[in-house]
């Protein structure tokens, strides 16, 4: 499928581009709608630590691209070569957090399935004493979430709030949807009295709302926090975020291995499904 010609109408909602110089348009465009961004060059769980390497050198390639954007890149572990050596993915991803923070940007881990969680907040910790340029992220569905957000507010490291978007079973993780809503709900409370510079990322109206409310209430200035949204996903919203007069970051993909990213986008939304059918018998 990632091969196919005809993969691009309908990957390109959520897909920014097949090249960083389609991305960097992207965050351009972007940038002009007062919107941040950070990139992500798709690709996960590599096969060697060669291609380790080669991710690598792309986020590095895309931050010498990035000259005065207000632009982040996020990362997978799985993709700096976590399944095989974690010595080499910490050395990779001290390499681009190195170059990050020269300039004045920042590396923003992703949190995969949870059989990775422990060793990415290990990196991510390790990274963030070395350098204080990354962020971390929390899946409000795994029931140990609590547990690390304190740990990762007593280290002032910045943590960006998601629901998940991985399979996860219990006892890791709440089996029922509004369970997951509820405990994101507190953890981003927690993040706002007690976090460093959180990023609240949801399309979840409600959650927004809230956000927005108690934000206001304990009287949290815009610039203490962002919102973080996907490319592709509830642009309506995205505009009144940033016309209320807050910070908000797009998660921008880009690059040929769009597959696993894009099944996760599908799985969120039956309709999501439907648009691809419909994709598929028209062509
Ligand atoms: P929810 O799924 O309840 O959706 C709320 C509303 O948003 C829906 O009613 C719909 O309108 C819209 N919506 C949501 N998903 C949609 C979709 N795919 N297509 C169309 N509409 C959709 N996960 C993870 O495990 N590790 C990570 O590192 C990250 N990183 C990350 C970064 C950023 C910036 C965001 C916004 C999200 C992530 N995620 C993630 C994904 C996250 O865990 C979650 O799967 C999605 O954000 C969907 O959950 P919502 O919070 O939007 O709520």
């Amino acid at each position: 499928m990632e091969t196919s010609p005809l993969s691009h109408n309908f990957t390109r909602r959520f897909i920014a581009g097949e090249t960083l110089d389609e991305a960097l348009a992207v965050c351009q465009r972007l940038e002009g709608q007062k919107i941040w961004t950070t990139l992500d060059h798709l690709g996960e769980n590599v096969t060697s630590l060669d291609e380790a390497a080669q991710s690598r050198d792309a986020y590095l390639a895309a931050l010498m691209r990035l000259s005065g954007l207000p632009a982040t890149v996020s990362i997978k572990l799985t993709q700096f070569g976590l399944d095989f050596s974690e010595a080499a993915c910490l050395e990779n991803v001290r390499q681009l957090a190195a170059y990050a923070k020269s300039i004045g940007s920042r590396v923003e881990i992703d949190m995969e399935s949870s059989e990775y969680t422990g060793r990415t907040l290990d990196v991510v910790t390790q990274i963030a004493q070395e350098f204080a340029c990354t962020r971390s992220v929390i899946q409000a569905y795994l029931l140990r979430s609590a547990a690390d957000i304190d740990r990762l507010n007593e280290l002032s490291i910045p943590v960006r709030l998601c629901k998940g978007a991985y399979d996860e079973p219990p006892p890791m993780a709440f089996a029922d949807k509004r369970d997951v809503d509820r405990n994101y709900v507190t953890l981003m409370k927690t993040l706002f009295d007690k976090g460093t510079y959180p990023a609240i990322a949801t399309h979840d109206e409600a959650i927004l709302g809230e956000a927005l409310r108690y934000a206001r209430e304990r009287k949290i200035a815009p610039e203490k926090f962002e919102f973080q949204m996907l490319y592709g996903i509830r642009s309506d919203l995205q505009r009144r975020i940033v016309d209320l007069g807050y910070h908000l970051r797009l998660y921008v993909p880009y690059g040929t291995a769009w597959y696993p990213y894009f099944m996760r986008r599908l799985a969120e939304r039956p309709a999501n499904a439907v648009f691809l059918l419909r994709n598929l018998i028209r062509n």
